[in-house]
């Protein structure tokens, strides 16, 4: 039974440079940079949403590295993830070509089965330069049953409906939005203040996570 107030772990993978921080940076911060680093580990950010009127679902959003050599410790953020957004860029072909040949696959081997997947075509500003045909995006995700959504980080467009539908996906619910400073709803599960939606974001290195696993293990047997 679902109580008033749960959180929803959402991983963003892909390609290096596709724009999986830029999203998130987006919808978290309304925040887009043209010089953002390329990522090296996990990071996770904090968006609290509001559906069926006042009950709580509070999004914790993982960022992952898609350069090659961190791409073993991304298995580890989908494991549990109730949610995946595979990301690629709609002016490189071989960044959705890995989502066909890499990604998908990795999220049936480690992901949990029932996992929500959605399939971000972004940088969609950039359509004069467009080399993945939208239609053949689409007809993959229908095949792997994600959602296909379109975006831009850069002018923000279509990130909060990406997200949203998800929630909506997530809660059965079609009544989902983004909590405002006027809700007047309160959960002494949130250590923040109602109104501050981004609650900081971690780095965790190999050997924390590993760690983190550990105590998991630990605590279940
Ligand atoms: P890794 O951390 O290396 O896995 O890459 P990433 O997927 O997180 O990509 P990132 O968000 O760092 O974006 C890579 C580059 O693309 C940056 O220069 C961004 O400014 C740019 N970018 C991201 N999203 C968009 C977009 O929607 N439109 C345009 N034009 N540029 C974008
Ligand atoms: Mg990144």
């Amino acid at each position: 039974m679902r109580t008033n107030s749960e959180s929803f772990k959402i991983v963003l993978i892909g390609e290096s440079g596709v724009g999986k921080t830029s999203i998130i940076s987006q919808f978290v911060n309304q925040v887009f940079q043209e010089d953002v680093e390329s990522s090296s580990s996990g990071t996770f950010n904090s968006k609290t949403l509001i559906y069926d009127n006042n009950k709580i679902l509070k999004l914790e959003i993982w960022d992952t590295a898609g350069q090659e050599k961190y791409r073993s410790l991304a298995s580890m953020f989908y494991k549990e993830a109730s949610a995946a957004i595979l990301v690629y860029d709609i002016t490189r072909k071989e960044s959705f070509e890995q989502i066909q040949n890499y990604w998908v696959g990795q999220i049936k081997e480690n992901g949990p089965t029932n996992i929500i997947l959605a399939l971000c075509a972004n940088k969609s500003d950039l359509i004069d330069e467009e080399k993945v045909d939208e239609e053949q995006a689409r007809n993959y995700a229908k095949e792997i049953n994600a959602m296909f959504y379109p975006t831009s980080a850069k002018n923000d467009s279509g990130i909060t409906d990406l997200f949203l539908q998800i929630a909506k996906k997530y809660t059965n619910s079609d009544n989902v939005r983004l909590k405002t400073d006027q809700d007047e709803v309160f959960d002494s599960t949130l250590s923040d203040s109602i109104g501050s939606q981004n609650r900081g974001s971690v780095k965790l290195t190999k050997e924390e996570l590993n760690k983190k696993d550990e105590v998991k293990k630990k605590k279940c047997c």
